[in-house]
């Protein structure tokens, strides 16, 4: 396992700017609608909440890390089953998101379990449905990956967060190491295809497009996870 920790934003250090943006547009070229996205959730949404041990284990560290200092009034956005819910022992009340009616139902049952003071909605991150500066935290977790257009739903993570406010991600990413990061180019098309899911993204790369500043970033696990902490202009 490899690990890093750095006040610079964490690049992958094999490749060329040109070849990321090539891996990337040859998916983003065809990107899947938010509905098809929503169907292909609704389809696994009930394994998704089985797998829920198997998150802990290989997940929670990074949830844990990234979430548990979140404050105020937070919105997870694509909140799917509720994988975070359990890690926002700071917040004040917990509002989560997701296109997925299927993966909310979880959500749901989530929040109760865990006895937080929230609610979930189905709303698409790229036009939520909420007023200019509603949340002190704005967290994410494997979402960019997915979203139709990850610019405009960062956009529009950043228009809800209060200004002194902080939008936290978590994400997965291309490896550093290089035969995981060949793998996960070689099955990048026919991942997407079935999953809706990028999977050799960079979602440095995203938010520094979306021009929100990034003050923190780290990756993980052979630069296959990264943190991102980023605040609103
Ligand atoms: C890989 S899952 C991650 C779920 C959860 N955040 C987690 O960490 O387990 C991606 C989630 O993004 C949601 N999603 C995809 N596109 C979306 C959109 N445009 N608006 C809201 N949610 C979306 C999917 O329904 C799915 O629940």
């Amino acid at each position: 396992m490899s690990s890093s920790n750095s006040k610079e934003p964490a690049r992958p250090q094999h490749r060329t700017h040109t070849d990321t943006t090539d891996q990337q547009q040859s998916v983003q070229r065809r990107s899947k609608s938010a509905e098809e996205i929503a169907d292909a959730y609704a389809d696994v949404a009930d394994k998704l909440a089985r797998w829920r041990q198997l998150d802990r284990l290989f997940a929670g560290r990074y949830r844990r890390r990234q979430f548990e200092h979140a404050t105020g009034r937070v919105l997870d956005v694509a909140c799917g089953t509720g994988r975070n819910f359990g890690y926002l022992s700071s917040a004040s009340e917990v509002i989560g998101i997701d296109i997925s009616n299927e993966t909310l139902a979880h959500a749901r049952g989530e929040l109760d379990r865990l006895e937080l003071d929230g609610t979930v909605q189905q709303m698409d991150a790229q036009a939520l449905d909420f007023p200019d500066d509603s949340f002190d935290t704005v967290i994410s977790s494997f979402s960019t990956c997915t979203f139709p257009d990850p610019i405009s739903a960062l956009h529009e993570m950043e228009r809800v967060c209060t200004p002194g406010g902080e939008i936290l991600l978590l994400e997965h990413r291309r490896s550093d190491a290089t035969p995981l990061a060949w793998l996960q180019d070689w099955r990048a098309n026919s991942h997407y295809e079935k999953n809706g899911c990028r999977l050799n993204h960079d979602p440095l790369e995203t938010v520094e497009q979306a021009g929100i500043p990034v003050e923190n970033a780290s990756t993980a696990f052979f630069g296959l996870v990264t943190t991102i902490e980023a605040t609103p202009r």
